[in-house]
């Protein structure tokens, strides 16, 4: 299942979904607006409903709004730690208690190589992604005995929709500084959440991948 949000473009989703069975792919789609909890409630309701349950939950959606401190605003602050950090306890917590009660659970968070780094115009987005850490290993702990893992993936700069929208002279400059010399793809993220995702994987919990192309070793 996918969640989507695209400000309420039910068409565009559809051409998504459309698109990914023409490529083999059967993935049932369903709308929510994580930074509000009714909307997000509904959602995960519409998963449960379509799926029966609910057992791997990536926690993925994401945004950023830059700017250097000295020239932020307040709502740039608010929505990047609504829509980044405060969905996390949105979506979690109307999954978490089906997972205990089925004893079992796959809880992979993304969150961003600028968490552990920090990265200038981004104080709002590395708080919130910094955040996604301490979640996670509290969680972690709270939960491991009843089966379900709570991990963190941090992608570096990654060649999606977000890193694109970058200007290109920004972006060489980035490249300039990974180790590996180009981005990221989306199968190498999604590679890793799937193997947190396994059953195999139910020996580690409250850990976090770095899939950055050596851009920050630690
Ligand atoms: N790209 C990178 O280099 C990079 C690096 C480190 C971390 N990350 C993290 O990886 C994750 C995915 O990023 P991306 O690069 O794929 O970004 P993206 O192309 O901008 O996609 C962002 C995703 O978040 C969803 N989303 C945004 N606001 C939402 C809302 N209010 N409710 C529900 N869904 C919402 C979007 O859904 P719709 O399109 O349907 O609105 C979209 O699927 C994010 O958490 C991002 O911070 C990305």
């Amino acid at each position: 299942m996918a969640g989507y949000y695209s400000g309420g473009d039910h068409e565009k989703a559809k051409a998504w979904q459309e698109e990914q069975h023409r490529d083999g792919f059967d993935i049932g789609i369903s709308f929510g607006n994580i930074r509000e909890l009714t909307s997000t409630k509904n959602c995960v309701a519409d998963v449960q409903r379509q799926l029966g349950h609910l057992d791997i939950l990536v926690n993925n959606a994401g945004v950023t709004r830059d700017a250097m401190f000295h020239k932020m605003r307040h709502e740039d602050w608010h929505d990047v730690i609504t829509a980044n950090l405060n969905s996390l306890f949105h979506v979690t917590s109307l999954a978490i208690n089906h997972m205990i009660e089925r004893k079992y659970g796959r809880i992979v968070n993304i969150s961003s190589v600028n968490a552990q780094k920090g990265q200038l115009g981004q104080t709002n987005y590395s708080a919130a992604k910094a955040g996604m850490h301490g979640f996670t290993k509290a969680l972690a702990q709270e939960v491991a005995r009843h089966g379900i893992t709570v991990n963190t993936v941090s992608p570096g700069y990654i060649a999606t929709k977000m890193v694109m929208a970058v200007p290109e002279k920004v972006r060489e400059a980035i490249i300039a500084n990974i180790p590996v010399g180009r981005l990221g793809t989306t199968d190498e993220v999604a590679r890793v959440v799937t193997f947190l995702a396994a059953d195999t994987a139910g020996y580690i919990t409250g850990s976090n991948i770095s899939v950055n192309g050596g851009q920050h070793m630690f």
